[in-house]
């Protein structure tokens, strides 16, 4: 069993799809280990996203994550990095798979519903960042 986390954005908590999400990811066989709702302030969006400092979408991206309720939450199963990557699709939901949350729900992408960590080690960081685990 490994671990990953998945952050439901506010354009998703917006739309009253956090028990959607939560659907899918169990049909999938992601077991929720943790999860709790929360608002970012600026300087708590900044520091989660410090990997993309100096890109272009860095200020708009902070603004939107704060702009209202996220949901992060620990998701467990084998494989759990790759395979909740697979499930919610390309980072853009205009080159997202058919059949994957992000080409169902995604508006834009800014605006993708969801956040997945990208790998094992991010993973560890993105939880720690968020749970004391
Ligand atoms: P996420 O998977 O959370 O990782 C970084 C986020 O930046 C991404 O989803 C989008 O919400 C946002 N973003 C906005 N524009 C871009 C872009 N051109 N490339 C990558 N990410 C972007």
């Amino acid at each position: 069993m490994s671990r990953t986390l998945l952050i439901v954005k506010p354009d998703a908590t917006k739309r009253k799809l956090i028990e959607y999400i939560i659907n899918r990811l169990q049909a999938a066989r992601f077991k929720i280990v943790e999860k709790k709702e929360l608002q970012l302030n600026n300087s708590q969006a900044r520091q989660f996203y410090a990997v993309h400092e100096g890109k272009h979408f860095l200020d708009s991206l902070v603004k939107f994550m704060c702009s209202g309720t996220i949901v992060p939450m620990i998701l467990e199963k084998n494989n759990a990095v790759n395979d909740l990557r697979a499930l919610i699709g390309a980072t853009d939901p205009a080159k997202a798979e058919r059949g994957t949350i992000r080409f169902d729900i995604a508006e834009d992408i800014e605006k993708n519903s969801v956040h997945a960590s990208d790998s094992n080690a991010n993973a560890k960081k993105e939880i720690s960042f968020f749970f004391n685990k």
